[in-house]
């Protein structure tokens, strides 16, 4: 008897494709992200099911930070009826985030900027700011620091970032925490599979 290869999971009422699928070995082919935007990681999945059990504002206007292939921007596209626009620094990732999109069904803008590189203006009108697996460079931890505080002045009412618990995402953390009341939330999905991490949310009163 022979097994079919899954090229594809959904979970969360969403589809990814996986790297072995034929349309990302083409794109593979095509695109050469750098900067860890390879593929998709794990933290979304965290979001995902935060989202899911606690709940999510609809039709709000959500910026995804270092967006990689967008899956938990498409997430709040589909299931919240959000307006998403997902950053990166990397254009190269963007063919596969738009290709999920369309997958999915649902409109993702895109643009490329570095954290550092988002200003008042792009913050402004935003909603929610989410980021999954974004910190994981030294350097990464002052510039998104810089990049939260500037959101919450803008009037961004909510942030989520989740990561699997590296020390640079601990150091964002503590300093929210600390300073803003942000919550560190320990959190375990099922969903596509056993993944734990940590997110922190910000509320902005
Ligand atoms: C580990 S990947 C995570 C991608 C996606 N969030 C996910 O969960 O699959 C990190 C992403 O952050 C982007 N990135 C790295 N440094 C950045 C910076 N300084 N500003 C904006 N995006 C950055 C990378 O291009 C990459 O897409």
């Amino acid at each position: 008897m022979t097994g079919t290869i899954k090229t594809q999971i959904r979970a969360y009422g969403i589809k990814v494709l996986l790297s072995r699928h034929p349309e990302i070995r083409k794109l593979k082919r095509e695109n050469a992200p750098g900067f860890h935007g390879n593929k998709f990681w794990t933290s979304s999945w965290l979001l995902m099911d935060y989202f899911n059990r606690r709940g999510f504002p609809e039709r709000a206007n959500v910026m995804e930070i270092g967006c990689g292939w967008g899956l938990a921007g498409i997430y709040c596209a589909k299931k919240y009826a959000a307006a998403v626009t997902g950053v990166d620094i990397d254009p190269e990732i963007f063919p596969f985030l738009n290709l999920h999109a369309d997958i999915n069904s649902v409109k993702i803008k895109t643009l490329k900027r570095s954290f550092s590189g988002l200003t008042a203006q792009h913050l402004k009108g935003m909603d929610v700011m989410i980021g999954a697996d974004i910190c994981f460079w030294d350097e990464l931890v002052e510039q998104l620091k810089r990049l939260i505080v500037r959101a919450l002045r803008q009037g961004v009412g909510l942030v989520f970032i989740a990561d699997p618990g590296r020390p640079t995402f601990d150091k964002v953390a503590e300093y929210f925490q600390k300073k803003y009341d942000g919550e560190i939330l320990d959190w375990t999905t099922r969903r596509p599979r056993t993944i734990s991490g940590s997110i922190l949310k910000i509320e902005s009163h």
